[in-house]
């Protein structure tokens, strides 16, 4: 063979290889992410969307960066792999194409537990899904487990057709007391939010303490806030500078009207020391090391109460 032939065989055969093992890459990632969706995609009414997506993005990249290879490489094998590239490319415009044409090319959802719709209201802002955890103010009383979905007609059909599926049902009691609960929960959340506000204004004066709570125009993500909330409920962050995590601690646990619990979104108040590994991956937040944070749920008691009992704790942080 001649080395002409020999170059030109071997830039064709690069382009036929590194295609396959594109492909051979894409359908095992598919593969081995995807198993939950191949079992239960069809009833689910969950398309492989994303790895369509991304076999369709591959195969567009390869189109372009492909024969650019080929032509590099190869002067004269250059011209089957401009083609081969071009097909790709082709198909991966298609591909990309069908899946923005199922119209369910991004999801958008958003956790407004913490707002509720009494605060804001995320369909309207656009999004497809609002998740609300009823576990927190619709129930009101920490004293039951269950959540709530509402979305666009974007995406109904599919999730009425998951929920059949995975045949996730709300219990009567659990559906009784929530509903119960969001018989009164304008009245509860404007409560929270005054007693909130007052806790808030009280602890601001506290050069050792930063609020996460938006309450005032420096307070964080107050403008983002401001746009699109018409109000803020009882759950706030407390960002403490002490001189140790013992000091927080105490005073947390020296708290008389705050109750220890995670279930917030009740009539009470409660507090927890937020430990490093509780922080999680909120990397944002870059506390220093003589940082901590503390959540507070300012509950529906009397915000005297609630500010008197956080003055006589504050010692500790001293
Ligand atoms: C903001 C937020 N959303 C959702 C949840 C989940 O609540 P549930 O306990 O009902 O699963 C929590 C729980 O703390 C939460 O804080």
């Amino acid at each position: 063979m001649s080395s002409e032939k020999f170059i030109k065989n071997k830039t064709v055969l690069i382009t036929l290889v590194s295609a396959c093992l594109i492909v051979i890459i894409s359908l095992g990632i598919r593969q081995t992410f995807g198993m939950f969706y191949f079992d239960f995609s069809t009833d689910l009414g969950i398309t492989l969307s994303q790895f369509g997506f991304a076999l369709g993005l591959q195969m567009l990249l390869w189109g372009v960066f492909g024969p650019w290879f080929g032509v590099i490489t190869d002067k004269y094998g250059g011209h089957i792999a401009v083609f081969i590239g071009f097909i790709f490319y082709l198909v991966g415009i298609l591909m990309l194409y069908s899946q923005y044409n199922t119209g369910l090319y991004f999801v958008t959802a958003i956790d407004n537990t913490w707002g509720t719709p009494y605060f804001l209201k995320p369909i309207k802002l656009g999004f497809d899904m609002s998740i609300v955890s009823a576990t927190k103010y619709y129930s009101g009383h920490s004293d039951v487990m269950g959540g709530s979905l509402a979305v666009n007609k974007k995406v109904f059909a599919k999730v009425k057709a998951a929920e059949r599926v995975t045949g996730l049902r709300l219990g009567p009691d659990d559906a009784y007391l929530i509903t119960r609960g969001l018989r009164t929960l304008d009245v509860r959340l404007d409560r929270h939010r005054e007693n909130a506000k007052k806790v808030a204004e009280f602890l601001s004066k506290f050069k050792n303490i930063k609020l996460l709570y938006p309450y005032k125009k420096d307070s964080y993500n107050f403008r983002m806030w401001k746009k699109y909330y018409s109000g803020a409920s009882g759950l706030m962050g407390l960002r403490i500078k002490a001189k140790s995590e013992k000091a927080v601690v105490k005073f947390v646990n020296n708290l008389k009207l705050f109750g220890h619990g995670y279930s917030w979104g009740g009539f009470e108040s409660l507090a927890l020391h937020q430990n490093v590994r509780e922080q999680g991956n909120r990397s944002y937040l870059k506390l220093a090391k003589n940082e901590h944070i503390v959540r507070l749920h300012v509950g529906l008691e009397d915000p005297s109460d609630l500010i008197a009992d956080i003055k006589q704790s504050l010692k500790h942080l001293k």
